[in-house]
C-alpha cells in the first residue's frame, strides 16, 4: 500500500508525503482471494491468507428507478480478455442500436446469461437509456461480500502522521514522539488482514499506536484480539505502556466517547532480561545469575512463572510444577561450577525430603548412573542440552 502520510501545505518543491506499508503472508492464497457469491463457502474455509474485503460505500448506491430490489449501482458490463462464448452482439432494446464489447475485451457473461439478466431489469444502458449496457449490482446482495481495499491509502480516509500526532498529544497533553501512526491507519490494516481473536505483533511499537488500535476495534465490534508489542528504547514504559493504560482506563479530553470512557482491555508489561547464551556458559563466560537461569529452564521445562520466593538456593530447589519438585545445580561462577555435579549426597538428601514426588534435576554433570537415579526417583536434565518441555 501506498500511505499518505502527510497532506502538504504550500510549498516550493514536490512534498515527499508519502511511505509505503509492505505485506508478506506466510501462505498467500493463490486462487479464491475475492470473496465472490461463487465461492463463499469455500472462502471462509480455507487456511491461506487473503485480505478481508471492505465495507461497501453505501454512498456509492442509489434508486433512481425506484426498483423494489432497493439502491444500487451501474458497474461495466464489459470485461478483460477476448472469449468466444462472451462476445457477441447486444441491442439496445430501446433504441436498436447494436454493441459488441470495446476493443480486446468481453462481455461479463454469455448470452443466455445476458438475456436473463436483461428480462430481470438488471441491464441498463445509461441514464438516458441509449448507452451502452451496464450492469445493475444491488446493495443488498452485494454487502456481504464487500469491495476488495484499494493499495491507495488516503490521509483524509486513514489518518496521517499530524493526525497521529495530535491523538497522542490528548494523552500526554504534549507533542512527544516524533512518528506516530494513526490509529485509523492501524484499525484498517487489522480490519483486512486479521479475525476478530487474533493475536497482533507490532515487534516496533513506538508509541504504541498498534495496541490502542488493536483495543479500539475490540471495543467497537465486540472483538477480542491480542496484542505483543516490543520497544527496545528506555520510553518502553512511560510512553508506549503508559499509552496504553491510558487508553484503557479513559482518557479525559478525548472527544471520542468511548476513547474518554476508557476502551478496557489489559496488558502485562515485561522487561527482558540479560540474555542467557548456552554456548558461552559451557565456556564459562557471561554467566547468568542464579535467577535468571532458574527462571529460564523453569519457565521453560514447565511452561509456568518461576515463584522467586519458593526458590531456595543453598538447596538449589527452584520450586515445584504439577507435583513434580525441581532443583537447579548452578553457580554463576566458573571454578565452583567445574565441581558442580548431581552425587549420591544429593541424592539421597532429596530423597529424604521429597520421598514421593518425582524430582527433576538441572545441573552440568552427575555421577549417578540410570538406575541409582530410577531409584531415587529423580530425571536429570543436562544443563545446557537438555532444556526443554518437560511438564505438560
Ligand atoms: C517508527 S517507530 C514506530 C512508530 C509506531 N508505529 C507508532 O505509531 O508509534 C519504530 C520504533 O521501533 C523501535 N525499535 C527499533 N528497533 C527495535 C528493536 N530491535 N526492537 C524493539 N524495538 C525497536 C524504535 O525505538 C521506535 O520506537
Amino acid at each position: 500500500m501506498v500511505f499518505q502520510a502527510v497532506i502538504p501545505k504550500m510549498s516550493t518543491a514536490p512534498s515527499i508525503n508519502h511511505e509505503y506499508i509492505l505485506t508478506y503472508a506466510k501462505i498467500r492464497r493463490q486462487e479464491h482471494r475475492r470473496l465472490k457469491d461463487e465461492n463463499f463457502d469455500v472462502w471462509f474455509r480455507l487456511s491461506s491468507f487473503a485480505f478481508y474485503p471492505i465495507p461497501l460505500n453505501e454512498k456509492r448506491y442509489s434508486n433512481p428507478d425506484n426498483d423494489d430490489r432497493g439502491n444500487w449501482k451501474a458497474d461495466p458490463f464489459d470485461a478483460p480478455n477476448i472469449r468466444k462464448n462472451l462476445t457477441y452482439i447486444i441491442k439496445n432494446p430501446q433504441t436498436g442500436v447494436e454493441f459488441l464489447p470495446p476493443t480486446g475485451r468481453c462481455w461479463r457473461t454469455d448470452e443466455k446469461k445476458f438475456k436473463k439478466l436483461l428480462s430481470d431489469n438488471r441491464i441498463i444502458f445509461g441514464t438516458n437509456g441509449k448507452s451502452r449496457p451496464q450492469l445493475k449490482v444491488f446493495y443488498e446482495e452485494k454487502k456481504m461480500l464487500g469491495e476488495v481495499e484499494t493499495t491507495w491509502y488516503e490521509g483524509n480516509n486513514k489518518g496521517t502522521v499530524t493526525e497521529a500526532t495530535k491523538e497522542l498529544q490528548k494523552n500526554f497533553e504534549k507533542k512527544i514522539f516524533s512518528t506516530p501512526k494513526p490509529i485509523r491507519l492501524i484499525k484498517s490494516l487489522l480490519r483486512i488482514a486479521t479475525n476478530s481473536d487474533d493475536i497482533i505483533l507490532d515487534s516496533f511499537a513506538g508509541s504504541g499506536t498498534t495496541a490502542h488500535a488493536v483495543l479500539d476495534l475490540n471495543a467497537r465490534d465486540g472483538g477480542n484480539r491480542n496484542f505483543i508489542l516490543i520497544e527496545c528504547e528506555d520510553y518502553a514504559d512511560n510512553i508506549t505502556a503508559e499509552r496504553i493504560r491510558r487508553v484503557i482506563k479513559g482518557v479525559p479530553g478525548a472527544k471520542d466517547k468511548k476513547l474518554k470512557q476508557g476502551l478496557g482491555g489489559g496488558f502485562s508489561f515485561y522487561n527482558l532480561g540479560a540474555a542467557i547464551d548456552m554456548d558461552e556458559m559451557l565456556e564459562g563466560k557471561n554467566l547468568p545469575s542464579y535467577k535468571d537461569l532458574a527462571g529460564y529452564v523453569f519457565f521453560t521445562a514447565t511452561g509456568e512463572k518461576i515463584k522467586i520466593s519458593q526458590i531456595d538456593k543453598k538447596n538449589y530447589y527452584i520450586g515445584s510444577a504439577k507435583g513434580i519438585e525441581i532443583f537447579l545445580m548452578y553457580e554463576p561462577n566458573k571454578e565452583k561450577l567445574k565441581k558442580l555435579a548431581l552425587n549420591l549426597d544429593f541424592a539421597e538428601k532429596i530423597a529424604a525430603k521429597f520421598p514421593r514426588n518425582k524430582k527433576l534435576i538441572f545441573s552440568l554433570a552427575t555421577f549417578l548412573d540410570e538406575w541409582s537415579l530410577s531409584e531415587f526417583n529423580i530425571d536429570f536434565a543436562q544443563i545446557p542440552y537438555a532444556i526443554y518441555r518437560y511438564v505438560e
